[in-house]
């Protein structure tokens, strides 16, 4: 199994080097790509230098800020090209601990393997160290209306640590994903979901960042509402279209 762990960074010139040694000390065998959007702070020229000395890490450097969703896209498409059977999802700033993905890998690799393995805070064993109130709220409040909104199961849709199977990945149309912060969470979620793969979520311990900022914004906020609202009324529109067609057969 070939395994790469894309971290997508912008401004994370303190995060991201402890955040890498940890991540292969933790998973030597594991590749890493950086995706850097021209962080101002010279992450990315940072980066360049670690790669320059590690072979297992590469960088991928896009123009600008472009946002969390598109780094990613991107990021799987450099994987998928270079043959990955196993693709990851890791922020910078030390909240997924890469002392954990090894648990997400062990599910990802068991012969009955999800498409998707979220690593998740909202199931029994998971939790969230550091986070103020509001965030707590926000991202419980927010999992729920998802939960309800679209009909899943999935306790944490919205969680940012993940190892997707290259070919539930390959499956999803990625070039037509345009969602950005917790919104492209919950849009791969529902893309997985919806062709008929599996989500299986392990518990993870999230650990607030010590430094640097965050970059989600109340446009990200009001984004993942508005996507989430509209996905989940076109599903139960086709749910109820088809149950009336079936309704008409039997009848019939
Ligand atoms: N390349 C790139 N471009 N990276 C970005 C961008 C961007 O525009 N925006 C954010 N990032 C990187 C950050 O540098 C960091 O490594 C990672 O994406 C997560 O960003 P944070 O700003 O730390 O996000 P967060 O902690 O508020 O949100 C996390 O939790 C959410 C759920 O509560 C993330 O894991 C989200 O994906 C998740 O939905
Ligand atoms: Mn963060």
């Amino acid at each position: 199994m070939r395994t790469l762990v894309i971290i997508p960074t912008y401004d994370e010139r303190e995060s991201l080097p402890v955040t890498l040694g940890r991540l292969r000390a933790a998973v030597p065998d594991v590749d890493v790509l950086v995706v850097d959007d021209a962080s101002p702070d010279g992450t990315g020229a940072w980066a360049d230098e670690a790669a320059a000395t590690d072979p297992q890490v590469h960088v991928l450097h896009r123009q600008g800020k472009g946002g969390l969703g598109a780094a990613y896209v991107a990021g799987f498409a450099w994987g998928l090209e270079r043959g990955y059977d196993v693709l990851c999802e890791m922020d910078a700033d030390g909240s997924h601990r890469p002392e954990e993905l090894v648990r997400l890998l062990e599910r990802s690799a068991a012969p009955d393997a999800p498409g998707l393995v979220i690593g998740s805070r909202w199931v029994p064993g998971g939790e969230v160290v550091n986070w103020p109130r509001h965030r707590l709220l926000l991202s419980r409040g927010g999992n729920t209306y998802v939960r309800l909104a679209l009909g899943i199961g999935v306790k944490d849709a919205t969680g940012g640590y993940r190892a997707f199977r290259a070919a539930t990945l390959r499956a999803l149309d990625l070039p037509t994903v345009e969602s950005h912060g917790y919104c492209f969470q919950v849009d791969m979620t529902w893309r997985v979901l919806r062709g008929g793969g599996t989500v299986a979520e392990v518990p993870i311990t999230f650990v607030e960042r010590t430094a640097g900022v965050s970059k989600m914004s109340r446009g990200i906020v009001v984004e993942a509402l508005t996507k989430v609202t509209r996905w989940g009324a076109a599903h139960r529109w086709a749910q109820l279209r088809g149950r009336e067609r079936r309704g008409v057969a039997t009848r019939a």
